[in-house]
């Protein structure tokens, strides 16, 4: 372990988790872009997570985003998600910053999540936009490429969308707006998970790198670390956050 980077959060004022899907990965959630096990590896995104796909066809988008869900509901939160919860308990301020839809970083403890993508839990009326948040239901079976008629709006008898970003949309303005400011007063950044690969997210560790924070990527890939106080832990979030904490926190 680094000693740098227990130093920076045993001294922190002000931590940043910022999480992708790979924070997920250890509780059997899919991410995106791992080859054969990514879910962009095997769907077509333009097919699925976007406005007009929902349009064209309701049912096959909806199956599929309540088959997400379904599985959401099966996962339990991994050590990764259990660790992050533990620093919000032990540092003074912690912002968790997270571009994934699952609630399993919710589900481990964490308070106040800021989430950039949406969330599997929070669907909406297409047209008039009232939220269905109590719509949470188990399915029987969910299946892979099972569609669903979504449900219509009680208010105005539109469809039923799932509550997360999809591609050409906007992302929810007011917690892009805490994430980048978070990002501009954090001294310390773990990047958990992501492929930095999405805009704006990826902003993220990018301003908290240029106002002067330690950056920290943890991933099994390697990440380029060549800024000033940024680093790279190879290896899986389920290990190496609990190992942080553990050097940081010993027992
Ligand atoms: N621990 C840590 N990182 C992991 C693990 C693990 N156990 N397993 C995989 N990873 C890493 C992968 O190496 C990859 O770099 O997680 C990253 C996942 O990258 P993506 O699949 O691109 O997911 P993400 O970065 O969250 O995608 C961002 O793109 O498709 C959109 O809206 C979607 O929120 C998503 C956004």
């Amino acid at each position: 372990m680094i000693p740098a980077i227990i130093e920076a959060l045993l001294e922190s004022r002000h931590l940043l988790v910022y999480t992708g899907a790979g924070v997920s990965a250890e509780s059997g959630i899919p991410t995106f872009r791992d080859a054969l096990t990514g879910l962009w590896a095997r769907f077509d995104p333009a097919r699925l997570a976007t406005p007009e796909a929902f349009t064209a066809d309701p049912e096959l988008v909806w199956g599929w985003y309540e088959w997400r869900r379904q599985r959401v509901l099966r996962a339990v939160p991994n050590p990764a998600h259990r660790a992050i919860a533990e620093l919000e308990s032990r540092l003074s301020r912690v912002t968790l910053v997270t571009q994934n839809v699952d609630d399993l970083h919710e589900r481990a403890g964490s308070q106040g999540v800021i989430h950039l993508h949406g969330s599997l839990q929070t669907p909406r009326c297409f047209d008039c936009g009232e939220r269905y948040g109590s719509l949470a239901r188990e399915l029987d079976e969910p299946e892979e490429g099972r569609r669903l008629a979504p449900p219509r709006c009680a208010s105005c008898g539109g469809p039923v969308r799932p509550g997360v970003v999809w591609f050409g949309e906007s992302m929810p303005e007011a917690a892009l707006q805490q994430a980048f400011e978070a990002a501009a007063e954090c001294d310390l950044l773990f990047s958990v998970g992501t492929s930095g690969l999405v805009y704006p997210a990826a902003q993220v560790p990018q301003i908290a790198s240029r106002n002067g924070a330690t950056v920290v990527h943890i991933n099994p890939q390697p990440v380029a670390a060549s800024k000033p106080r940024e680093y790279s832990l190879p290896g899986a979030a389920g290990v190496v956050l609990p190992q942080l904490l553990q050097a940081a926190f010993p027992d």
